[in-house]
């Protein structure tokens, strides 16, 4: 098959389209042809050579596909031969096939076209586990997302409207604010011009800036407020005022997908194909794409994604 490389650490071009083995369905593995690849923040950070692959995962990019299942292997549960499905992976998806453990594979939302499936794996699996099983937003409850323009933005802001929360979002321009208001959210601030922590009241705030914005974060959350911190884009080492913390009665958060085990990955995709593929389904949330790259010029997109430009998520279509 073929599948992108990553040559060495370094900027788009080192993403080159080779010819490589086939993968083999190890037990309890399904392989999937695949349709389309989502491209995420991660894989950029792969790229650049600061986010390795945990042990034993492909060493090609790409965190989740959309596409039919081609072969299972021994110990496999509820998936055959030629079932459309989409896939949380732990990498591996920029690629013509891919190995992934049964438990991490999800049937396609009803509705919603093969190729635009590739879009909601990462999303819907990243937000419904943090924003809801970890931090239990409820209907009523108020929602801070920042970036809400980014993949994980648009499907977390949508979600957590169709569930009944108010929605406060953060984005760098007046394009991104249109968009996510037309998404369902109540409020958008640009930071670039008012800082959010003056503005902003939250019971769950879904974070991805880190450091630099955790004590702006404390400052925004309510009593019995929960900060869930799942990007470290504006660093990792920050001070902590814990007797803000206490006086709020408030929780901080930090979790990443990609390196729990298969086992907590599957019991993290039952939950979304139960809780929130009915409602994708019925179309109260949507995938939002901002561009169809042919899988062989990875490296377009990744200038794409460089460039922050895009709203929403960018595939690799075959
Ligand atoms: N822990 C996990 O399991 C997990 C899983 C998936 C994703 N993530 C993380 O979630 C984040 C989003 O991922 P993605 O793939 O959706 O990336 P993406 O589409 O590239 O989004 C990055 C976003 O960051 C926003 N941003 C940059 N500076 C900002 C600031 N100062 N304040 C607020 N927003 C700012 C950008 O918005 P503007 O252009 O509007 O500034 C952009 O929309 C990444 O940090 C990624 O690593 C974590």
């Amino acid at each position: 098959m073929r599948a992108i490389e990553i040559a060495q650490a370094g900027g788009p071009e080192v993403l080159e389209w080779r010819e490589v083995p086939d993968p083999r369905p190890e037990q309890g593995e399904v392989i999937i042809e695949v349709t389309a690849a989502g491209v995420n923040r991660a894989d950029v950070h792969q790229r650049n050579g600061f986010y390795d692959p945990p042990p034993g995962a492909s060493p090609y990019p790409g965190l989740e596909v959309s596409g039919v299942v081609s072969e299972i292997g021994a110990g496999v549960e509820g998936f055959a031969p030629g079932d459309e499905v989409c896939a949380l992976l732990s990498g591996g998806g920029y690629a013509e096939r891919v190995a992934v453990p049964w438990q991490q594979v999800m049937p396609v939302p009803d509705g919603v076209p093969l190729v635009r499936a590739a879009a909601l794996p990462e999303v819907a699996c990243t937000v419904w586990s943090n924003v809801f099983m970890l931090a239990r937003l409820r209907r009523g409850e108020t929602l801070l997302v920042h970036g809400g323009a980014s993949g994980i933005g648009t499907f977390a802001v949508q979600l957590a409207k169709a569930l009944g929360s108010r929605v406060i979002t953060t984005v760098g321009s007046a394009a991104k604010a249109e968009r996510v208001a037309e998404l369902g959210a109540d409020e958008v601030i640009n930071y670039r011009e008012e800082d959010f922590a003056d503005k902003a009241r939250a019971d769950v705030i879904l974070d991805i800036m880190g450091a630099k914005y955790l004590s702006g974060n404390i400052r925004a959350l309510n009593n019995g407020g929960r900060l869930v911190i799942i990007g470290l884009q504006g660093g990792r080492k920050a001070e902590i005022d814990l007797g803000a913390l206490l006086a709020k009665r408030a929780t901080v958060h930090a979790t990443t997908l990609r390196a729990r085990p298969a086992d907590d990955k599957g019991a993290i995709a039952r939950s979304v194909v139960d809780n929130v593929w009915p409602l994708v389904s019925a179309g109260a949330v949507r995938p939002v794409v901002y561009a169809e790259v042919p899988m062989s010029q990875a490296a377009e997109a990744h200038r794409m994604l460089d460039s922050g430009n895009h709203i929403g998520k960018i595939l690799l279509v075959r």
